[in-house]
């Protein structure tokens, strides 16, 4: 399937009066998204001459569907998809065959965000982001720039770490991200040489900070869009 596709959004939120979720936070949040998947990250002009030709305009489109607001106190809800449930003071999903669902809440333990890869368990399918990173928010610092939700929404659509979390053989299953054997932070200078090649420390999915990541490559989209053809596990998103 070679179109727009659009995407509904469902945003839950475990609602803890010290990290407070506005509607200003939660429009940001899919701006973001829309700007990030369709070639209009502002700093994109920041992607050195030898990945132009790589950056994508994935085109899809983010709409928000709906948010379920629920009270809690819990301060560190961890990464055991507790927030997903009800019956576990969570919000229960709402049909992530169709929907994309977030949950946002205090996570803890340092962790920005986790989403789960599809083809998983229907009612945990969905991006957990920490309430500080969710959206604009001055709250987050480097991460404050709504990004965590575009990295995680890449492994949502099935994407890797751009190292392939290992060595250098170790791949990404993306054959136009050069290889890596680590991670980047903060906002690393060009060029970051590993694996005797420049990494692509701009792409979303690396772990430099929000304002320093700004492209996913043409190999990641068909990665991504394989999901949307007939079979695929996101086919239910194609209208
Ligand atoms: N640590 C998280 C993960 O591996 C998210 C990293 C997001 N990075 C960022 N700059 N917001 O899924
Ligand atoms: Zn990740
Ligand atoms: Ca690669």
């Amino acid at each position: 399937y070679q179109g727009n596709i659009t995407i509904p959004v469902i945003v839950n939120i475990l609602e803890d009066p010290a990290h407070p979720i506005t509607q200003a936070h939660i429009d940001s949040q899919i701006d973001i998204l829309n700007e990030d998947f369709n070639d209009l990250n502002p700093n994109t002009g920041g992607v050195p001459t030898e990945f132009n030709d790589d950056i994508a305009d994935c085109n899809i489109t983010f709409v928000l569907a709906g948010v379920n607001r629920k009270a809690s106190t819990k301060s560190s809800w961890g990464t055991n998809d507790a927030m997903k449930y009800a019956s576990q003071g969570g919000i229960d999903a709402t049909d992530p065959t169709s929907f994309l669902n977030f949950w946002v809440c205090e996570i803890g333990g340092g962790i920005l965000g986790y989403a789960q890869f599809p083809g998983g368990a229907l009612e945990t399918d969905g991006v957990v982001i920490g309430s500080d990173f969710f959206g604009e928010n001055s709250r987050g610092g480097d991460y404050g720039y709504g990004r965590t939700a575009t990295h995680e929404v890449g492994h949502w659509l099935n994407l890797r770490h751009i190292w392939g979390d290992g060595r250098c053989r170790q791949d990404d299953f993306v054959t136009d991200t050069p290889s890596s054997d680590r991670a980047n932070y903060g906002c690393p200078s060009y060029p970051t040489v590993h694996c005797r090649t420049n990494d692509m420390t701009m792409n979303f999915m690396d772990y430099v900070n929000d304002n320093c990541m700004y492209m996913f490559t043409n190999g990641q989209n068909d990665r991504m869009r394989a999901l949307f053809a007939a079979g695929g596990a996101r086919e239910g998103f194609v209208q």
